[in-house]
């Protein structure tokens, strides 16, 4: 008899795949719209979305349909020469962002740390403050290369990786009064997430983008916003920090940006696009004909379906609908996000259980941490599929 496919997925991953990550116990081999399917063919409710990736949803027939005709076209040719889908992208992005310039990559990590060295060339070339501090925010995520990850003020990410790059400083986050005074001649940059995600979904509140910009003017620093994870509509906008009504001088994206295809992206303006030079940073993937086209084919949809909108409508149904659970005595504390980016803080350490339990009533979300529950659903979604995730939620958490 053969084996379950299940099993032998399951025993191949064990024995041959690195095991940094835990797996649950649920195979996944299709996709449409909000929904994945199991190798069984269980249908799942996605409120996860590839941890806030597949914006789109799955397989969307037009994202799907950008990448087959691109990759029998023409995938991939170094960037060495010159490629449609790559000028188009990023003269789309810019005109999104308000940024002027994209440097393109293949992860949120690698997003992050091209800004970084951003913020080190400019403080030692422009400034000439070789002492200079980046500063970040506790709780703060950019990613687990060695630049982003020192940006990372999270000690169970940093402490097994020590030494870590120099020049960082992290500070409480939402306090102005701290954000004043660590604001000097010697700040080089602010590197921050304006929702910060893998920290708990905590939004920074607009105030502090706005002091942190005039601050930045001020002092002659760089303001970096990481839209890794918030952007792309997930907020309802374009990008997060869009809501606060700055400008960056660096944006960090992925995620979203690609749908499901692998993209990062940096944009800048100003003086930030000046910093590097030809031949002091590159990719060899970076912003491919396959990739880009799956990005532009991404924001079609995005414009084509509304999404920005649906984002805002539906994800403050979603707020208002777990905060009336919160009201009939559920274990919730508070209910935080913007649009679809929403984090359930829970009164007790069952945020894992939460997730667990949702799973196994094929509700996919997630936890960060012990006591958050995070939900990043496609922005496809409609107020029928909240409804169907809170109800699974109302009985979990009767449950556990
Ligand atoms: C805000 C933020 N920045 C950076 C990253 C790193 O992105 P990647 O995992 O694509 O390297 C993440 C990933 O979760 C993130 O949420």
């Amino acid at each position: 008899m053969t084996k379950p496919l299940y099993e032998t997925v399951a025993e191949l991953d064990q024995r041959y795949v690195l095991p940094v990550y835990r797996r649950q116990p649920v195979l996944f081999v299709r996709g449409e719209g909000a929904q994945l399917y199991d190798e069984q063919g269980n249908a799942y409710l996605d409120f996860l979305a590839g941890i806030a990736v597949c914006g789109v949803g799955h397989c969307h027939p037009h994202l799907v349909q950008r990448i087959c005709e691109q990759a029998r076209t023409l995938m991939h040719t170094s960037n060495f020469f010159l490629t449609e889908p790559q000028a188009r992208l990023a003269q789309r992005l810019c005109e999104l962002s308000g940024m002027e310039k994209a440097f393109f990559c293949n992860s949120g990590a690698e997003a992050c740390e091209i800004g970084v060295k951003i913020a080190r060339k400019f403080a030692n070339v422009v400034k000439k403050t070789p002492d200079y501090e980046i500063l970040c925010l506790e709780g703060s995520f950019h990613g687990r290369t060695m630049g982003a990850l020192s940006a990372t003020m999270q000690a169970k990410y940093q402490e097994p990786f020590k030494p870590l790059l120099p020049g960082f400083r992290a500070l409480p986050r939402n306090d102005l009064d701290a954000l004043r005074n660590a604001f000097s001649e010697r700040t080089a940059a602010i590197l921050l997430e304006p929702i910060q995600g893998e920290g708990g979904i905590h939004p920074i509140r607009d105030e502090y983008l706005q002091e942190a910009r005039r601050l930045c003017d001020r002092y002659n620093a760089l303001l970096i916003v990481d839209e890794v994870q918030a952007g792309f509509g997930r907020t309802g906008k374009w990008f997060a920090y869009q809501h606060a009504g700055v400008l960056p001088d660096v944006v960090a994206v992925a995620k979203g940006l690609g749908g499901g295809f692998p993209i990062g992206a940096c944009l800048m303006r100003g003086v930030a696009t000046e910093v590097l030079q030809a031949g002091e940073h590159g990719t060899t993937y970076g912003g491919n004909p396959l990739a880009c086209s799956a990005a532009l084919a991404v924001i079609e949809i995005i414009e084509q379906e509304n999404l920005l909108e649906n984002a805002a409508q539906v994800g403050a149904y979603l707020q208002a609908r777990l905060c009336e659970l919160r009201e009939t005595g559920a274990p919730i504390r508070e209910v935080r996000g913007r649009g679809l980016m929403v984090g359930v803080e829970l009164t007790q350490p069952i945020a894992r259980a939460v997730f667990q339990k949702a799973l196994e009533q094929r509700l996919v979300l997630n936890a960060v941490g012990d006591t958050v529950l995070r939900l990043v659903p496609p922005l496809i979604i409609t107020e029928r599929d909240v409804d169907e995730a809170v109800a699974v939620l109302t009985k979990v958490f009767q449950e556990v």
